[in-house]
């Protein structure tokens, strides 16, 4: 009945580290073939050359242990195996820590106007040669074990937040089915960790009838995917807590497209270990600094005559050597601006999940939590 051939991947070793007392926080050390990631952890996501703008070694510098790969070539045919032959993703982006490669669909959805699902996969044109192409389950793992990346993500039907009804729930079913028929393609379950991404919207009945079957295929690590589409806060909480008490203690578990400070402040404390989000390179390009305060926009006029750097005891590269007027006068020359931005905000997210870990580990968590709120609202609102 749960026609489950083959195995997800066994190549992640998971040590909890330490758990916070009064909340579901925990620290965890990750072990992949590539790095070894202490967790809760930000993986920032990569493009062609790793990060928009940044070079590995700026990365590297950062001591960031994992990143999301681009998954460009899942649209065109040849795109894969030329990775293939260029000797997998880690090689071509000059990347030698972990990777995160996503399924595909859920880029497709949110990029391509015509797209059809059906039960066979996911129908859409391709946004490089226009040609239609379809993307099964299977393709989408013969191209992310192509790539090779450390963890590697089964072709889900994503629904957006708000969708009601009928569809929320033929969505999640397609899901489990789908997940099935990703873990029989999957070719490289030694040198790749395959993870279900757990569906059902806003409904908790389908949430937990999703993270039922999910859990009884035994993968090594758990996403939560379809969050975070403009839903009220308070539902997205309710979701996530949920999902954080049915999966298992001794595996990972990843909130998909998460990466505002306070999202990953609160998922930490109910339990989730992986976040991802274009959100600090995005909001760089629009020339704004993330700061303990909130944002810092660095296009406005006050900043003009402000010699101060982004952030007195910040220590990445950009706030060592920049200030704050230099960057808003160089923001609208683009690139430079927003290489120096990028960096420190990526800095800035490393280093609030740095002070995650180091308070759950010596148990003062629930301060932590405390104080960044009081930094980013000091009015009490
Ligand atoms: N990225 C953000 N949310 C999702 C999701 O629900 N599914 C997939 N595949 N990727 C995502
Ligand atoms: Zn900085």
């Amino acid at each position: 009945e749960e026609g489950t051939k083959g195995n997800a991947g066994d190549c992640l070793q998971w040590e909890v580290i330490a758990k916070c007392s009064t909340s579901k926080a925990r620290t965890a050390r990750m072990t992949l073939p590539h790095s070894v990631v202490e967790t809760p952890v930000f993986m920032p996501v990569g493009t062609q050359g790793t990060l928009k703008g940044l070079l590995p070694e700026q990365v590297t510098d950062l001591d960031c242990r994992i990143i999301l790969g681009n998954t460009y070539h899942l649209g065109h045919r040849p795109g894969h195996e030329l990775v293939r032959k260029a000797g997998g993703l880690h090689q071509m982006m000059n990347w030698d820590r972990s990777l995160l490669t996503d399924s595909g669909g859920f880029q497709m959805v949110s990029l391509c106007k015509l797209m059809q699902i059906t039960e066979e996969g996911v129908r859409f044109e391709s946004p490089h040669t226009g040609e239609e192409t379809l993307l099964t389950p299977e393709q989408s793992i013969a191209i992310q074990n192509a790539l090779g990346a450390d963890i590697i993500m089964q072709l889900d039907d994503v629904v957006h937040v708000l969708t009601t009804g009928e569809r929320v729930e033929e969505a999640m079913r397609r899901s489990v089915r789908w997940l099935d028929r990703c873990i029989s393609a999957h070719s490289r379950p030694h040198e790749q960790n395959l993870f279900p991404i757990i569906q059902g919207g806003l409904d908790e009945r389908l949430r937990r009838e999703c993270l039922t079957e999910m859990i009884k295929r035994q993968a090594p690590g758990y996403a939560i995917g379809g969050l975070s589409g403009g839903e009220e806060k308070s539902s997205f909480w309710r979701i996530v807590s949920l999902c954080t008490d049915y999966l298992p203690d001794d595996k990972p578990r990843y909130v998909m497209g998460i990466g505002w400070p306070i999202d990953l402040v609160v998922c930490s404390a109910l339990g989730a270990d992986m976040f991802d989000c274009v959100f600090p390179t995005r909001t760089a390009r629009f020339g704004t600094a993330l700061v303990p305060s909130g944002m810092m926009h660095l296009t406005r006029n006050e900043f003009l005559n402000d010699f101060r750097p982004i952030q007195e005891d910040c220590g990445c590269n950009t706030c060592k050597r920049y200030t704050r007027s230099y960057l808003h006068s160089v923001i609208n020359q683009e690139t430079i601006a927003c290489h120096l931005v990028s960096i420190h905000n990526i800095q800035y997210e490393l280093t609030l999940m740095k002070g995650i870990r180091e308070s759950i580990e010596k148990d003062t968590f629930p301060a932590f939590v405390k104080e960044f709120f009081v930094k980013q609202f000091p009015n009490g609102d």
